[in-house]
């Protein structure tokens, strides 16, 4: 009994101490009282909204940018994102910078009400005051949108505010950056970034039972949950190849979605789109300095980028000539007039499938993705109506499927283990579930 009120103390404590003052008024949250932002101020929010790609959680299929309401499934039940607008009702009219510095710092609403996590408010709390305040003033300059956006629906108790009380105590620290020792401003601001605003381990970590996800610098790579997709490991070179590859291809990765006949894909896609792609070149290069570095070449894992795609003795077997017959046939048929005869693709339409990292990644989920579902490169500023990939799911049935990537991955000097129909039907049955 004791110990239950000492816990809950120490639960609200955490959770409610925050010492963010936003009863104070703040002279920043007058802007147009006092002086309004400058134009660069205002550039620099907006810049800073897109990097860390607020605006595509923010806005709505087909609604207006900002206004919220998008819908974002989690093995939870489905949450719907803000109304960051200033309408004063629905939107973030009545905040002051002080009350959206404590939404981004600690995860708490105006009335501060816990957020839920799918906020990703463990990275957004690295974000500076004064890049938040820019952030801000951009939200107050637009016109105010009615919009209400429709209520949680997460099964109980998890959306509830003990619960979440419990799960801040748990999984949430606010932070802010600190700058590493020994390390340049580059690649700090990189750190920042990918740790911060990028929140790119909201993906690219493992989530637990609870649906936290790692550290904010874990980036060893995980499978989202819901959706379905694998995001690589970035610390394993063999699964991106980012230790020897030049700055300048991750850069370009990161601009357009495309590196010679490499393209991002599925989710990775949308955050090019919609983030990545309006980095300046000094953040894009910070980045890749903090990505490289984090980047562990592949001594041991035999020293070729396409370990991963090597199969263990274990796991070695020959294919059957019917499951060959039936991969080369359908390959001819339906796939050889984009992708080449041999696998060769066409440089700045179809990607190449020989010697392609992730047609040999032993984590066969993304291929099984792109063949059932299709897919398109990011709409980029450099290709703005890229070439897509035709879904595959009504005409293509889980052997055949199974066998063409199977082909795939043996052919043309590619060599990875076979892929089972069983496999295909884990992910063809998981959809629309
Ligand atoms: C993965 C989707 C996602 C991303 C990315 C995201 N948000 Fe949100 N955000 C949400 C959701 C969902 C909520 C609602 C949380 C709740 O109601 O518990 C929210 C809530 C908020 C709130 C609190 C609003 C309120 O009324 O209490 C603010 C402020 C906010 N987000 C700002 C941002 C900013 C700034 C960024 C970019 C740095 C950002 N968000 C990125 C999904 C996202
Ligand atoms: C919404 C989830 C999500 C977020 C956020 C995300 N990624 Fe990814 N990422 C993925 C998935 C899924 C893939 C695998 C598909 C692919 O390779 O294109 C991927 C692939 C990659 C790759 C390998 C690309 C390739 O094709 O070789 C790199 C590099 C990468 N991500 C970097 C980042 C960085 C940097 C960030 C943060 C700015 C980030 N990602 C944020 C989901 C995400
Ligand atoms: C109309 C042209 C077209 C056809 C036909 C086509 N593809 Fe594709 N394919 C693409 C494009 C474009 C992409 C890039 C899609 C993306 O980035 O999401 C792609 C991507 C892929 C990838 C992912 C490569 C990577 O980078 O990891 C694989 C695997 C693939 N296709 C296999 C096939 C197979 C197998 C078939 C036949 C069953 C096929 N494709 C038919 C155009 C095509």
């Amino acid at each position: 009994m004791g110990l239950g009120l000492l816990l809950c103390a120490g639960v609200a404590w955490d959770n409610f101490a925050d010492g963010v003052d936003v009863t104070v008024p703040d002279p920043r949250s007058v802007p147009t009282l006092t002086t309004s932002p400058s134009p660069e101020t205002l550039a620099q929010g907006r810049y800073l909204l897109q990097a860390g790609n607020c605006i595509a959680c923010h806005t709505a299929r087909g609604g207006t940018p900002m206004a919220g309401g998008r819908g974002i499934e989690t093995p939870f039940g489905s949450v719907y994102s803000s109304n960051l607008t200033p309408d004063p009702e629905t939107g973030i009219g009545q905040w002051s910078s002080a009350h959206f510095w404590r939404a981004l710092h600690h995860g708490r609403s105006r009335d501060g009400h816990l957020l839920t996590p799918a906020f990703p408010y463990n990275h957004t709390t690295l974000i500076s005051r004064s890049e938040a305040d820019a952030m801000f003033a951009w939200l107050q300059s637009l016109p105010p949108v009615v919009n209400q956006p429709p209520v949680h629906s997460l099964h109980w108790p998890l959306g509830t505010q003990p619960a979440l009380a419990v799960w801040r105590t748990l999984y949430f620290k606010a932070g802010s950056y600190q700058a590493k020792a020994g390390q340049t401003a580059e690649w700090n601001r990189g750190a920042y970034l990918v740790q911060g605003l990028g929140h790119c381990a909201a993906c690219h970590s493992t989530r637990n039972a609870l649906g936290a996800s790692g550290a904010v610098d874990d980036l060893t790579g995980g499978l989202m949950p819901v959706v379905n997709w694998t995001a690589p490991s970035l610390t394993d070179n063999a699964q991106t190849g980012l230790a020897q590859a030049p700055l300048g291809e991750i850069q370009t990765l990161l601009k357009t979605g495309q590196s010679g006949q490499h393209y991002t894909s599925g989710p990775m896609a949308e955050v090019v789109q919609y983030s990545t792609q309006y980095l300046n070149a000094p953040d894009l290069r910070a980045m890749a300095i903090y990505l490289q570095s984090q980047a562990i070449p592949s001594t041991f894992a035999a020293a070729t980028a396409l370990a991963s795609g090597v199969p263990k003795a274990t796991e070695q077997r020959a294919i059957s000539l019917e499951t060959a017959n039936r991969g080369s046939a359908i390959y001819d048929k339906q796939c050889a007039q984009c992708h080449g005869d041999q696998g060769q693709g066409q440089i700045g339409a179809y990607p190449a499938l020989a010697g392609q990292r992730g047609v040999l990644q032993s984590d066969t989920t993304n291929l099984v993705q792109t063949l059932l579902y299709g897919g398109y490169p990011p709409a980029t500023s450099g290709n703005p109506r890229p070439y897509g990939m035709p879904p595959f799911i009504l005409t293509l049935d889980d052997k055949d499927i199974a066998a063409v990537l199977t082909h795939l991955r043996s052919q043309w000097g590619n060599h990875a283990r076979e892929v089972t129909p069983l496999e295909v039907n884990r992910i063809r049955a998981s959809q629309g579930s």
